[in-house]
C-alpha cells in the first residue's frame, strides 16, 4: 500500500523493504531527505585505486575528526536522478557524464577518482538495492547523491591519504517550494559564487556552503533564490544557487558560456542539444545582466531543478516578469516537457541518453 500514515514497528519495516514499494506517502514529495535501505561504500588510499565498493545499510558514516574533507572541504558531490517507468524498469539519465564530471572535479581538488567504469556499476548497484524508494510514475524521482572525501587525517594542509566514495539516494518530488510554479529570483550584488581561477566549475561541496548567506537573505526577502553576477565586472550572469541560467527571445536562447566560474550541468547540456534540435539557435556566450530587460522567457536548469520556469527576476530594487501571465512561457514548458518525457522513457531515445535497469 502507498498509504500516509505512521511508519509502524521494525518488524513490520523489515517486512516491508520485501515490498515492491516502499511504504510512504507518495503524494506531495518534496526535495528533502527520506531515509532509504541501503548506501554505497568504497575506499581508496593515496597512489591507489578505489576497492570494489560494497552496500552497507543506510546511515552514519564514521570520520575522523582531522578528515581532509571535514577541515579543508576536500570534497566533492554529483546528483543524477532514477525515473520509474510504467512497464516498471528504471530509467538512469546520462550517468556517464556524472562519472566524468567527478574525474574531472577530482584532478581539481587534488583527489583520486573512481573510473567512470566503477562510478556507473556503483550507480545501478544503489539503485538496484533501493528499487522500492523509486518513486511510483508521476510523483518523482530517485535522487542519487555520490559523494567523494578526503576520509583520511591530516592536520597540516595537505590531500588526505584515503578517500571514501559514497553513494546514497532519496527520493524527490520538486526541488522549489513553489512547485511548477515559476520561481522569483534576485540578482545578488555584494556576493559572488566563484572567481576566475578558482572552483566555480568543478562540483566540489565548498561552492554550496559559501552561497547560503545570500540564499538565506534572499529567502527571507521571499525570493526563491539568488542570481549571480561574474566577479570581475559585476556585469554578466553566472549561475543561480544551485542550476544555471537560460534566456530566451525569439528563436534565440542564450546561456553564460562556461568558463571556470559556471558549473558545467549535464541538464544545461541536454538543453542545448534539445533546443538545437527543435530548431533553437542557441548561443553560450557573455551575457550582460542589461539583457534580463529585453527576454522573452528565462529558465533555470539543473539536476534537482529540472528546468524551472522562472517568473520574476529583482535587479537593483526593479522587478522584471517573463512568461505572461502564468509565468511559464511556452518555451521553457516545450523544453521542460521534452527532457522529462524522454528522462521518464515517454519519447523514444534517439540519442542514446538513458540507461535502463
Ligand atoms: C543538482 O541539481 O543535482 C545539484 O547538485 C544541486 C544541489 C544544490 C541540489
Amino acid at each position: 500500500s502507498t498509504a500516509c500514515r505512521d511508519s509502524g514497528t521494525v518488524a513490520e519495516t523489515i517486512i516491508r523493504e520485501q515490498d515492491e514499494l516502499a511504504d510512504i506517502c507518495w503524494d506531495n514529495l518534496g526535495f528533502g531527505l527520506v531515509p532509504t535501505d541501503q548506501m554505497y561504500m568504497s575506499k581508496c588510499s593515496t597512489g591507489g585505486n578505489f576497492s570494489k565498493g560494497e552496500l552497507q545499510r543506510y546511515g552514519n558514516i564514521e570520520l575522523s575528526p582531522s578528515s581532509g574533507v571535514l577541515n579543508y572541504g576536500q570534497g566533492l558531490f554529483e546528483g543524477l536522478k532514477a525515473y520509474r517507468k510504467e512497464n516498471g524498469s528504471i530509467l538512469l539519465f546520462r550517468p556517464e557524464e556524472n562519472a566524468s564530471r567527478m574525474v574531472q572535479g577530482a584532478e581539481r581538488m587534488c583527489m583520486p577518482s573512481p573510473t567512470v567504469e566503477q562510478f556507473v556499476e556503483a550507480v545501478k548497484l544503489t539503485v538496484m538495492a533501493n528499487k522500492r524508494w523509486v518513486p511510483p510514475v508521476g510523483k518523482g524521482s530517485l535522487y542519487i547523491r555520490p559523494l567523494l572525501m578526503g576520509s583520511g587525517a591530516v592536520l597540516g594542509l595537505a590531500p588526505a591519504p584515503e578517500y571514501t566514495f559514497l553513494i546514497y539516494v532519496s527520493p524527490v518530488g520538486n526541488y522549489f517550494k513553489e512547485g511548477l510554479a515559476p520561481i522569483n529570483l534576485v540578482v545578488e550584488n555584494d556576493f559572488h559564487r566563484a572567481t576566475p581561477g578558482g572552483t566555480g566549475g568543478v562540483k566540489t561541496i565548498g561552492n554550496y556552503a559559501s552561497v547560503l548567506k545570500a540564499q538565506s537573505a534572499a529567502k527571507a526577502k521571499g525570493y526563491s533564490d539568488v542570481l549571480y553576477l561574474d566577479s570581475t565586472h559585476k556585469k554578466y550572469l553566472e549561475e543561480v544557487s544551485s542550476c544555471n541560467v537560460f534566456l530566451v527571445k525569439g528563436k534565440t536562447i542564450s546561456t553564460p558560456a562556461i568558463k571556470g566560474t559556471i558549473l558545467p550541468g549535464i541538464t544545461r547540456k541536454s538543453i542545448i542539444d534539445v533546443a538545437r534540435s527543435q530548431g533553437f539557435e542557441v548561443e553560450e556566450r557573455l551575457i550582460s545582466v542589461e539583457e534580463l530587460l529585453d527576454a522573452e522567457e528565462v529558465f533555470c536548469t539543473g539536476t534537482a531543478v529540472v528546468v524551472s520556469p522562472v517568473g520574476s527576476i529583482t535587479y537593483l530594487g526593479k522587478r522584471i516578469s517573463y512568461g505572461g501571465e502564468s509565468g511559464v512561457g511556452v518555451v521553457s514548458q516545450q523544453l521542460y516537457s521534452s527532457l522529462t518525457n524522454l528522462q521518464m522513457g515517454l519519447t523514444e531515445d534517439k540519442l542514446g541518453w538513458t540507461v535502463e535497469l
